[in-house]
């Protein structure tokens, strides 16, 4: 530790009263005697050797006093002045802060040393982050500037005044179905303008996704280059830092490198399959037992855990949820048009074109139209074959031929009389 981080441990020894000041002295006097006697030790090891604090107790002041060193760098960015603290991720810390030149409030998330110290890192974040600053929609938290203070990178966005999908679910467990279309519609024009430009995301999930106080939804975090990549996210229990992969697309699992926008697709499915039943769609202690599901396991159809849910919705989320990527949405847009059909009552054209002909076929055997029945009604897991349009017309066939035999029998009956 240097002279300015052990005074730095001291005060904090004395702010969170471990120590009396007599007490503190009487630990520097006692490190003074060591180091003359040739037994360098730092204030810490110290303070723990008189007692004073346990070793668990050390930890968690180091842990205090990072937070601490965090804050300073973000303090010195010129041009700024700090307000706050508005969150941690695995990655980050995102502050409150005013730009001075234009008095507007703006977040800004401020990486840690050891990330500055990553040129190839660093390369890829400004790189990523310009790119980003040349995108603009109302769906899109706007990102403002890229640069360096005390050798701390940081990253300039539009400030949101309001809570993550994340936060909201934690509050209320679930969304019902016209919120979270009206949520997820809203993301969808966002990564479908992104989409259209060449970006895709690589990290939809509730914590990324943002609703202001007035319900306008925002896509957080977008082109912002991520430490490590998805396949080390994905593979390594020292993943478990980065959060469990509950939203991430089988082919980031598998580290394929043509990622394209339906992996966003996928992330975004998961996120919508969570906003709806109150579950991410495949749970497991581990980073790799979750991932293992995302490649092998049958998803549990939404309206199973939902009963509310559309059978329209359902079919949406399952169009975006399928493992392997040609059988999701071709396309944003047409995620676009379904959701927007389904939210005003109507069927969702592009996930019912994408029914499975195995399906279809077996369909066709048993004789039932497919044209305009929905494939959650003729899902062979629910549906029995059974179609209530022939047996209404074979009742209303008896009771034409009953009534013209009466009719004949009547004629017959009055010609004879
Ligand atoms: N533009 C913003 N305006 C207001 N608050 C923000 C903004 N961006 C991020 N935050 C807050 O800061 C928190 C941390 O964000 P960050 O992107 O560092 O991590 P995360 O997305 O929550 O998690 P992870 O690191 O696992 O991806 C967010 O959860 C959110 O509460
Ligand atoms: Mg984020």
């Amino acid at each position: 530790m240097s002279i300015a981080d052990e005074s730095q441990f001291g005060r904090k020894l004395l702010d969170s009263r471990f120590v009396t000041a007599e007490e503190l002295a009487f630990c520097q006097e006692r490190q003074r005697e060591l180091n003359e006697k040739g037994e360098k030790l730092p204030l810490s090891e110290v303070v723990v050797r008189e007692g004073y604090v346990t070793r668990t107790q050390l930890g968690r002041l180091g842990k205090s006093l990072d937070e601490d060193s965090m804050y300073r760098p973000a303090q010195q960015i010129p041009g700024f002045q700090i307000m706050s603290k508005l969150g941690q991720g695995a990655m980050a810390t995102v502050y409150k802060a005013r730009q001075l030149s234009l008095d507007r409030i703006v977040a800004i998330k401020v990486l840690p040393r050891r990330l500055s110290e990553n040129q190839e890192f660093v390369d890829r974040f400004y790189r990523e982050g310009r790119a980003a600053a040349r995108l603009n929609h109302p769906n899109i938290v706007q990102a403002v500037d890229v640069g360096e203070a005390s050798g701390y990178h940081y990253f300039v966005m539009e400030y949101i005044d309001g809570m993550t999908v994340y936060d909201l679910l934690q509050e209320k467990k679930f969304l019902n179905e016209a919120e979270a279309i009206n949520c997820i519609l809203q993301v969808s024009q966002a990564l479908n303008h992104a989409h259209a430009r060449g970006f895709i995301h690589r990290d939809v999930k509730p914590k990324n996704i943002m609703v202001t106080n007035d319900g306008i939804v925002k896509l957080a975090d977008m082109g912002l280059a991520r430490e490590i990549s998805d396949y080390k996210t994905a593979q390594s229990e020292q993943g478990r830092a980065y959060g469990t992969p509950y939203y991430i697309s089988p082919e980031q699992i598998r580290g394929e490198i043509n990622i394209d926008f339906r992996a966003d697709i996928y992330s975004l499915g998961a996120t919508l399959y969570h906003m709806v039943t109150g579950k991410v769609p495949f749970e497991g202690s581990t980073p790799s037992s979750v991932m293992h599901k995302h490649l092998k396991e049958e998803l549990v159809p939404p309206d199973h855990l939902n009963t509310k849910l559309s059978a329209g919705m359902a079919e949406i989320i399952e169009g975006m949820l399928a493992k392997q990527r040609d059988d999701r949405y071709p396309s944003t847009k047409d995620l676009i048009a379904d959701l927007e059909s389904v939210a005003a009552g109507g069927p969702p054209f592009q996930a019912r074109k994408k029914l499975d002909p195995t399906v279809l076929e077996d369909i066709a055997a048993s004789g039932v139209t497919v044209t305009s029945a929905s494939p959650h009604d003729l899902d062979p897991r629910v549906g029995n074959g059974y179609d209530p349009n022939r047996l209404t017309i074979l009742v209303l066939s008896i009771v034409l031929a009953i009534s013209i035999l009466a009719n004949v029998a009547m004629l017959i009956f009055q010609n004879s009389a």
